[in-house]
């Protein structure tokens, strides 16, 4: 089949390195093949119209690769097939995906680049089965798609968490106070693992790992009775108490499928409270984590992945998804990859790593 023109997304949540991505794309397209590239903004959402979608040249990229974010949009809401739509003032699910194979046909996109973490690669992923030639480019700051060693994003945001952690060490030494920093991690503990280990923690808490208050409290009071009077602990936000749940700041509804985590921070800080005398603050590093510019590190993936999507539409690679193995970039379908997510062994390496350096994981 001969290419002429294809279309790029960027889907969930953003993620520094996208716009290296879009760039790879872009100037591979047309300095290697002379193609056509339309941009489709927020995600597949922008497939549903089509005045969401728009010529993408090599002036549209220029200096965008140090630029955090994407300059297409993103949104980590509505999968067209299962989409809310208000019909007599109540929110219904319909699939509209026949749309968007519409659309995509009207537009003359031949393949689709779909840059996303695993809800918008499954999506990509159902719209492969439905015909469309797809190639899909992982994305997470969270780190917790199989089939690729790093997804772009998650460097930037682990220098985000380390650089917070070293801030919290010296006000945390000052105050003689317990520092909490949540970090973003649904299912992951990834960011508060490396963080963690990185930025000195004394206590890491992430959700492959349910935990146990007392080896927390445990450790603080011990590193008091040593002469150290302050204690870092790295929670992310998916680590629950053994025998409890993650803690959620808003629940699923209509609009949104899943709920909204936050708040382990402070559950820890209060039980921490209730069993020293001792002075707890919590940050919780939000957002923060997603935006910035991306480091040297994922603006060399995210390049190479992008660049790597174009070659496999090239070659008619269709339903795979790029990826990092070791030092290569090669590809895998996108089913593998989306069977389910990359999640920290309890027993692995890093793990042991921690704890030979005498990090609490609350176990
Ligand atoms: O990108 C994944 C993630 O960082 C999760 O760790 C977190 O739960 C989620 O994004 C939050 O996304 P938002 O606030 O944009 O809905």
């Amino acid at each position: 089949m001969t290419i002429s023109k294809i279309g790029i997304l960027t889907g969930g949540g953003d993620c520094p390195g996208l716009n290296a991505v879009i760039r790879g794309v872009v100037k591979s397209a047309i300095i290697r093949h002379d193609w056509q590239v339309i941009g489709i903004e927020d995600g597949f959402d922008g497939l549903l119209k089509l005045d969401k979608c728009r010529p993408l040249t090599l002036e549209s990229v220029r200096g965008i690769l140090p630029r955090g974010g994407t300059i297409l949009g993103t949104t980590n809401r509505g999968n067209p097939f299962d989409y809310p739509v208000e019909r007599d003032g109540k929110i219904t699910r319909v699939d509209l995906s026949g749309r968007v194979v519409e659309n995509i046909r009207t537009l003359g996109i031949e393949a689709l680049i779909a840059v996303g973490g695993e809800g918008s690669l499954k999506i990509a992923l159902d719209l492969a089965k439905k015909g469309v030639p797809v190639v899909g480019v992982p994305k997470t700051i969270d780190n917790d798609l199989r089939e690729t060693d790093f997804t772009f994003g998650y460097n930037t945001a682990l220098e985000t968490a380390t650089d917070a952690l070293d801030k919290l060490h010296t006000t945390a030494e000052s105050h003689h106070r317990v520092m909490i920093l949540e970090v973003m991690g649904r299912y992951a503990g990834w960011i508060a693992l490396e963080s963690g280990i990185a930025g000195g923690a004394d206590v890491i808490l992430i959700p492959e790992i349910p935990f146990h208050l007392e080896p927390i409290c445990a450790a603080v009071k011990k590193r008091s009775a040593r002469g150290s009077h302050f204690s870092i602990v790295v929670a992310a936000e998916g680590a629950f108490p053994a025998g409890g749940d993650r803690v959620v700041a808003k629940e699923a509804d209509e609009r949104h499928s899943i709920e909204r985590l936050g708040g382990i921070g402070q559950y820890v800080a209060r039980q921490i409270e209730q069993c020293l005398e001792m002075d707890v603050r919590v940050t919780v590093l939000g957002h923060l984590q997603r935006g910035g510019s991306p480091t040297t590190f994922d603006r060399a993936l995210g390049s190479r992945l992008g660049t790597k999507a174009v070659q496999m539409v090239a070659a008619g690679e269709f339903g795979r998804m790029a990826c990092l193995k070791g030092r290569r970039i090669t590809s895998v379908p996108i089913a593998e990859a989306t069977r389910e997510l990359k999640l920290v062994d309890p027993e692995g390496e890093i793990v042991r790593t921690a704890e030979d350096l005498g990090i609490v994981m609350g176990r």
